[in-house]
């Protein structure tokens, strides 16, 4: 993706409610998954925090999309976290752990899985940009390609807060000023929750070859609206980064009733 290609627009899919929206998202995801370990022997996802993804993980480990994931070629990433230990109610690693690690239904392999290393981070009397800066290494180790310096996931998953943020890039961050790959972003004061925070960088986003935004509920309705349809100003609106023709929206109706038609 270059700075002068035309953006174009996403796939925008409409699901009844957010109990559907699961199922249509882990579709998609292990599609993505599958055609991109097919293709490049290895499928890099940044999946996402939030309420978002219960409800996908679940879909993933029924057996029907289970067998369908590529696990032993799949790379599991995280897009941001918060600055608190895998087992903590607030970690962005503990639904995945619970609901597609514990019980088996996920054969991936450990060192396939790449948290933000928060635990080491406390262990080690370092910061949040240590943290951060310890992901960055293990990306670079990782040796996904890259485009215009940052480097290419085959899926990145988004959820989107209501001041239409993604990852922990809230409006007006310093991320879009960054040049670092993962950062640390201060407690936000005016979302929950209000603790620190480790992210990739928006850039990521715009890069990656595949992007899902998963977005449930009436009061998001405006903020979707905005996004998808008015002047780009992704400072402003940071959602606006996975507003490209590589994205796909997956909306119930009710965040979905502020577009046209
Ligand atoms: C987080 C997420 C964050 C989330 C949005 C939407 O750490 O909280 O990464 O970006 O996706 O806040 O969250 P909901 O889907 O729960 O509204």
């Amino acid at each position: 993706m270059s700075a002068t290609q035309p953006l174009g627009e996403p796939q925008i899919i409409a699901v009844p409610d957010p109990e559907a929206a699961g199922p249509a998202a882990a579709s998609h995801i292990t599609d993505v998954l599958a055609r991109s370990a097919a293709a490049r022997g290895r499928a890099d996802f940044a999946t996402t925090g939030g309420s978002t993804p219960v409800g996908i993980y679940r879909a993933l480990a029924e057996p029907g999309l289970r067998d369908l994931v590529p696990w032993d070629r799949l790379h599991v990433w995280w897009g941001d976290d918060r600055f608190v230990p895998r087992e903590h109610e607030l970690s962005n690693v503990k639904p995945f752990d619970d609901v597609l690690l514990r019980d088996g239904a996920a054969p991936l392999p450990r060192a396939n899985i790449h948290p933000f290393p928060v635990a080491r981070t406390l262990a080690s009397g370092e910061d949040e940009t240590w943290c951060a800066d310890e992901l960055t290494g293990e990306l670079q180790a990782a040796g996904l390609s890259t485009s215009e310096g940052w480097p290419v996931f085959d899926l990145v998953l988004l959820g989107m807060g209501p001041d239409g943020h993604i990852l922990s890039v809230f409006p007006g961050s310093e991320a879009f000023r960054s040049g670092a790959w993962a950062l640390a972003i201060p407690a936000p004061t005016h979302v929950e929750p209000h603790v620190p925070r480790v992210t990739l960088n928006p850039a990521l986003v715009t890069v990656a070859r595949a992007v899902l935004v998963v977005v449930h509920g009436a009061a998001k309705a405006e903020v979707v609206r905005e996004v998808l349809t008015t002047e780009r100003d992704p400072e402003r609106l940071p959602a606006q980064v996975a507003r490209h023709d590589r994205a796909t929206w997956i909306l119930d109706e009710a965040a979905a009733s502020g577009l046209p038609g």
